[in-house]
């Protein structure tokens, strides 16, 4: 008996510390995966709406180079040959466009590789905290289907439909890395070890909770219009508001606005549609910032009253200060004569909006809902050395 204990002790003690390390490595990548994707898809934004998209008109080099640098040494004329291959589409080499275009990847290839570590880690240790590998391969998936969309990005030369798809993943995996964040990082955790919860929200009634989806769903379709409106080039169309070319309502062509397909020879940049087809997106990207706002709104009043559940209320006036923010950002946008830096921004305020309503949905939705500010304890914790203390206490 005394030998088992003696031995037992210090194997249980071990352990523990092995787990608590796994935990906390995951943690620290999961969140450093979804910061730097916050970056990759602003990054993303102001290389598409900088028209730098092609700037390195082939993939996966830069004019069959690592750097734009390398690819410049060695031409001659700019555009006229690389490595003495006749031109590249005829596109002649732009440094500072063929930059901000291999920097993008850099930054996407980073985050694919930590997105493999954390899914990695996940897979391997998943029984220990319940962690779903389901989201760890789905992270995975959808990471390599960005690769590829951002292949053909390039090669079908800013195809609308790949653009807004290529868009519309960057949000998808940011989302799941931030559910990822929401689930490691579970209500009344203050500490690496994941002591049980003990302040669980009330009973959300099933009116709150599905309002806050129906606002997610919305929101979801108000960013691929936004995507396709960016993609077709179709902000200038209407450079007035309310208004657009004078008019309340002008003359739109919705059937060719949304054709999803064209043809793969086209060369995309600066957009093919119409006028008339191009005042017909922007026209439904304005009309459903307006309904997506209502059901926000309806979201937000009715997660305010849910006393019980502080932490939702909290989320929920941050979801309406960050669609003030975004609504003040695209209405700025067009009276400003879109000037990029508030167009990135409106790209970066879309992808704020929908991570604060992804919270809101996880605190009604899900019984161990998770808090940026356990996720800020735990930081402080690790490097306050209070972590150190707690784990040695109650091993
Ligand atoms: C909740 C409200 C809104 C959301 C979630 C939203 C979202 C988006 C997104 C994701 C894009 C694509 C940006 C990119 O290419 O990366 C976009 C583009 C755009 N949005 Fe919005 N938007 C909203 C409201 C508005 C409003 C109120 C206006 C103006 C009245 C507006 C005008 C535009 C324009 C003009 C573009 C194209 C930008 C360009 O190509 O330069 N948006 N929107």
């Amino acid at each position: 008996m005394t030998t088992q204990t003696s031995i037992g002790r210090p194997l249980a003690h071990s352990c523990r510390r092995t787990t608590v390390n796994w935990l906390a490595l995951m943690r620290i990548c999961t969140v450093a995966a979804f910061s730097l994707c916050l970056i990759v898809v602003v990054l993303g934004a102001y290389v598409r709406l900088s028209d730098a998209g092609l700037g390195c008109p082939d993939w996966p080099g830069c004019y069959g180079h690592l750097s734009p640098n390398a690819a410049a040494a060695h031409m001659g004329t700019a555009g006229e040959t690389v490595d003495g291959v006749a031109g590249w589409r005829g596109r002649p080499l732009e440094l500072g466009k063929a930059w901000r275009e291999m920097v993008h990847r850099y930054a996407a290839g980073t985050l694919g590789i930590l997105i493999a570590c954390v899914a990695a880690m996940a897979l391997v240790r998943w029984r220990e905290r319940g962690v779903p590998p389901t989201l760890a391969l789905a992270l995975v998936a959808v990471v390599m289907l960005q690769g590829v969309l951002g292949m053909l990005t390039v090669t079908w030369q800013l195809q609308p439909l790949i653009v807004t798809l290529h868009l519309l993943f960057g949000f998808t995996t940011l989302s799941l890395l931030w559910w990822l964040v929401l689930k490691l990082f579970p209500e009344g955790t203050d500490d690496l070890i994941g002591r049980p919860d003990t302040r669980l929200p009330g009973t959300v009634p099933i009116v709150a909770r599905r309002l806050a989806l129906l606002a997610l769903v919305m929101l979801a379709i108000q960013i691929s219009l936004g995507g396709w409106t960016s993609s077709n080039y179709a902000a200038i169309a209407c450079p007035d508001l309310p208004t657009c070319q004078g008019q309340w309502w002008p003359q739109a062509d919705f059937r060719a606005a949304f054709v999803l397909w064209h043809s793969r020879e086209l060369d995309y940049e600066g957009g093919v549609l119409d006028l008339s087809a191009r005042i017909a997106i922007d026209v439904i990207h304005r009309v459903g910032a307006m309904a997506v706002s209502l059901v926000l709104l309806l979201a937000v009043g009715s997660a305010l009253r849910q006393r019980a559940n502080q932490r939702a209320r909290a989320i929920a006036v941050v979801v309406a200060a960050l669609l003030a923010l975004q609504l003040t950002i695209g209405i700025s946008m067009v009276l400003r004569g879109f000037p990029l830096w508030l167009a990135t921004a409106h790209n970066a305020g879309a992808a704020l909006l929908l991570l604060a309503l992804l919270a809101l949905d996880h605190s009604l939705w899900s019984r161990d809902a998770g808090t940026v500010r356990s996720a800020l304890n735990v930081f402080s914790a690790r490097w306050t050395g209070r972590l150190r203390l707690k784990s040695t206490g109650s091993a």
